[in-house]
């Protein structure tokens, strides 16, 4: 069996990751998580006592920890999550986001590198050793990134391709633009295998409530307002996390080394859509809810400075190479998300702390 590295797997998609790779046997779990106010070890109670699955709680940017963890483990692929991954907390706040995004991804990537030299007998192997495909290639580096590095669409702009200059518009846009440009010169300039994905916004279980869609059901079944920012007609291209998580196995299986992979969902919604549907979901299975009608929570607040108008993905790339493909629709995704923060109240209890209160508080007190 083979051993990743994920760094971020207590995080959304990472633990979502972590879960399915270990629930297929696909590898060996060395989880490298900082446990920041998004981590949740909780999300990855399922795998207490699953001796593949082993939890380091540590940072990135700690150098000597993450050699350690090389040497020790020595893994067949990292696979980096870790990231601020919130573009409110990064105008708020930017520094984390340098910190993480940035100078971790540059730790990570050098201790990588010295590590893929050693276990390659020194041979510094070019990039098109690897031209067979991630499986054939002897290590590889997977870093996980977004469609924000690309900015902001028109109306009438073609979707983002994988060769659509970076735009990036938020600091923490910037910060994973920064990062993904560190990936390509390491593979570039020293060989290593590394690839970059770049994918549109995920949705499902175990998403931090400060997001668009959590937020929404939770403020629905609390009977809170449901801030939707300006006119509320950004556009964004919803996936279902799983259907990520797959494309990632797919990528790590057969992506070539030096590439670049576009994930989308091919699903492009306006906010204020998909906030409308999460009233419909909330009313059809509450139906003696005293919410209902669950729209009526809606509230236009002070839009997101510099808010990005519409993304979307040309995932042609992807479904050609690697014959990936989102299995769900929006519809279902969206209920199954639903359903979940429903079953799950412990889990909502628990990440609804004083921290979350206070984040709340800070981001929406300007925009009554
Ligand atoms: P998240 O905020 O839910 O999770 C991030 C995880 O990283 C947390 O567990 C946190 O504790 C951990 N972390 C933060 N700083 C760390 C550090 N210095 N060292 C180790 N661990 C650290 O994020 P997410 O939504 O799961 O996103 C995961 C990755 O996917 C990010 O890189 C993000 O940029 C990217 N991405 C997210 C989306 C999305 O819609 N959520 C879409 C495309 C790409
Ligand atoms: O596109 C991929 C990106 O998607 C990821 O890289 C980011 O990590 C992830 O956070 C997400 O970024 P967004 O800014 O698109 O997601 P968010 O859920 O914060 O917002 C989605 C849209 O909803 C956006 O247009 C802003 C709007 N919004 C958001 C919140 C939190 C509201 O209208 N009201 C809100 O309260």
């Amino acid at each position: 069996m083979k051993t990743y590295l994920v760094s971020g797997g207590a995080g959304f998609i990472g633990s979502n990751f972590v879960l399915k790779c270990r629930e297929r046997a696909v590898a060996r779990i060395i989880n490298l998580d900082k446990l920041t106010y998004a981590g949740n070890l909780q999300n990855l109670a399922g795998l207490h006592n699953d001796p593949d699955h082993v939890f380091i709680h540590g940072d990135i940017a700690d150098d000597a920890l993450v050699r350690n963890l090389f040497e020790k483990y020595a893994p067949d692929a990292v696979i980096n999550f870790a990231a601020e991954s919130h573009v409110d907390r990064s105008i708020v706040s930017p520094e984390d986001f340098i910190q993480t995004n940035v100078v971790g991804t540059f730790r990570l990537l050098q201790a990588a590198l010295d590590y893929w030299r050693g276990r390659s007998g020194g041979k510094s192997q070019t990039r098109h050793s690897f031209s067979d495909g991630a499986g054939s290639a002897s290590f590889l580096f997977l870093h996980i990134s977004t469609d924000e590095v690309y900015g902001s669409l028109g109306q009438d702009d073609p979707p983002f391709k994988e060769s659509t200059p970076y735009a990036p518009n938020s600091p923490y846009a910037a910060s994973k633009a920064a990062s993904d440009h560190l990936v390509r010169a390491y593979h570039h300039t020293y060989g290593l295998p590394a690839i970059v994905t770049n994918c549109s916004n995920n949705y499902g279980p175990r998403q931090f409530p400060e997001k668009l869609i959590p937020l929404i059901i939770l403020n629905g079944l609390k009977g809170e307002q449901m801030p939707v920012y300006g006119d509320g007609q950004n556009i964004r291209d919803w996936l279902f996390v799983d259907d990520h998580c797959d494309a990632l196995l797919r990528v790590l299986e057969r992506g070539r080394p030096g590439e670049i992979y576009n994930i989308g969902g091919d699903c492009e919604r306006k906010n204020i859509d998909i906030v409308r549907d999460i009233c419909a979901i909330l009313d059809d299975l509450l139906p003696d809810s005293p919410r209902r009608p669950h729209a009526s929570l809606i509230a236009f607040v002070k839009d997101r400075p510099g808010h990005d108008r519409r993304y979307a993905m040309d995932c042609a790339k992807i479904k050609r190479e690697l014959a990936w493909a989102p299995s769900e629709t929006l519809e279902s995704g969206l209920l199954k998300t639903v359903q979940w923060y429903l079953a799950n109240p412990e889990w909502v209890e628990s990440v609804q702390s004083g921290e979350y209160r206070r984040w709340i508080e800070i981001n929406y007190e300007n925009r009554r």
